[in-house]
C-alpha cells in the first residue's frame, strides 16, 4: 500500500490509469469504522485499483462545529486499510486543497438548502467542493459512500450529472452496530451512558415505519410521534422529516419508497440516520 501526499504525484498517478481498469475510490475524513470499512471491502471486491482519501475538510464545518475536535486516528487508519490490501491512501493536507487566495466554490440549488443543508448553512458547498476536487485528482470509475450520509450522495450524484462527469456513486448500506445506532465517527464523542440511549434513534424510525401500512398518512402526525418519544429520551431534535428520496422534497402524504431522515443533538454530539419507508 502506498501513501500519495502529493497533489502532483495522485495527478500523474491518474493520468495513467489502466483505461481498462475498474479504479475504485472511497473519500473519507479518517477516523475510520466498520462502516468505512464495508465501502472499501465493496471496492477492492469490484474494483482493480482502490484509493481511500483521507482529509478532514475545514471547508465542510461551520464556525461552531467540531473541526478542531475532529478525531484524528492515522495510525490505526492505515493498519486497518493494509490489512484489507487497499492499493492507495491519498493523503493530501488543507495548504494543497485550499492554498492562500482560494477562491472556487461548488453551490447546488435547493437540495443543499433543506434538512441539513438548513442546519449547516454552507456544510454542502463545503463537501460538493472538496469531493469534486477529489474526483478530478483520483479520476476513479466508482466511487463508494454511505447511505448513512444520504443528502449528501443526493447533492454528489447531482453534481456528478450536471457536471458530466464519469465518475458513478456506489450508494453502499447503513452499517449499525449490534444495537442498531448507525455507525459514525462522531459516535467516539458519546459518554457511556449516552451510548445505551443513541440505539433508540433506529427504535423510534423503526416505530415510525410499523405504523404505516400503505394506507395514506399525514407525515405530520407520524413525525411528531416520533419527535416525542425522543425527546422523552433525552434527545433534543434538530429536524425529522420525509421526503421524496429523489427529490429530498419533503412531502405531505407519506408513499412506501419515501425516506425518513432524523437529525438529533445527545449531548453535544449531533447524531443523523435515515431509513426508507
Ligand atoms: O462523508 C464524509 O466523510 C465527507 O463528507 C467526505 C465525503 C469525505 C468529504 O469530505
Amino acid at each position: 500500500m502506498q501513501v500519495i501526499d502529493s497533489l502532483k504525484e495522485m495527478i500523474h498517478l491518474s493520468r495513467n490509469w489502466d483505461k481498462n481498469q475498474k479504479i475504485g475510490f472511497v473519500p473519507t475524513m479518517g477516523a475510520l469504522h466498520t462502516g468505512h470499512l464495508a465501502l472499501v471491502k465493496q471496492s477492492l471486491e469490484s474494483c482493480d485499483i482502490t484509493i481511500v482519501s483521507i482529509f478532514v475538510n475545514p471547508a465542510q464545518f461551520g464556525a461552531n462545529e467540531d473541526f478542531s475536535r475532529y478525531p484524528k486516528t492515522f495510525e490505526e487508519d492505515y493498519q486497518s486499510l493494509l490489512d484489507l490490501g487497499v492499493d492507495y491512501i491519498f493523503l493530501p493536507n488543507s495548504n494543497q486543497m485550499y492554498p492562500q487566495n482560494y477562491k472556487t466554490w461548488i453551490n447546488l440549488d435547493a437540495i443543499t438548502e433543506v434538512l441539513c443543508g438548513a442546519s449547516r448553512p454552507g456544510h454542502f458547498t463545503g463537501v460538493a467542493t472538496i469531493v469534486l476536487k477529489l474526483v478530478n485528482l483520483v479520476r476513479p470509475t466508482l466511487m463508494y459512500m454511505g447511505e448513512k450520509d444520504f443528502q449528501q450522495i443526493v447533492v454528489l450524484e447531482t453534481m456528478l450529472t450536471d457536471l458530466n462527469l464519469e465518475t458513478k456513486i456506489v450508494r453502499c448500506p447503513i452499517v449499525r452496530n449490534e444495537f442498531g445506532l448507525a455507525l459514525s465517527s462522531r459516535n467516539r464523542y458519546l459518554s457511556d451512558q449516552e451510548r445505551m440511549i443513541a440505539p433508540e434513534i433506529f427504535k423510534a424510525m423503526q416505530a415510525l415505519r410499523a405504523s404505516f401500512r400503505n394506507e395514506i398518512i399525514d407525515t405530520s402526525e407520524l413525525l411528531s410521534q416520533l419527535e416525542k418519544s425522543l425527546v422523552e429520551k433525552g434527545f433534543k431534535i434538530d429536524y425529522s422529516e420525509i421526503v421524496d428520496s429523489a427529490t429530498l422534497e419533503r412531502v405531505k402524504l407519506v408513499r412506501r419508497g419515501d425516506r425518513l431522515l432524523v437529525a438529533v443533538f445527545l449531548g453535544n454530539t449531533r447524531l443523523i440516520d435515515n431509513m426508507e419507508i
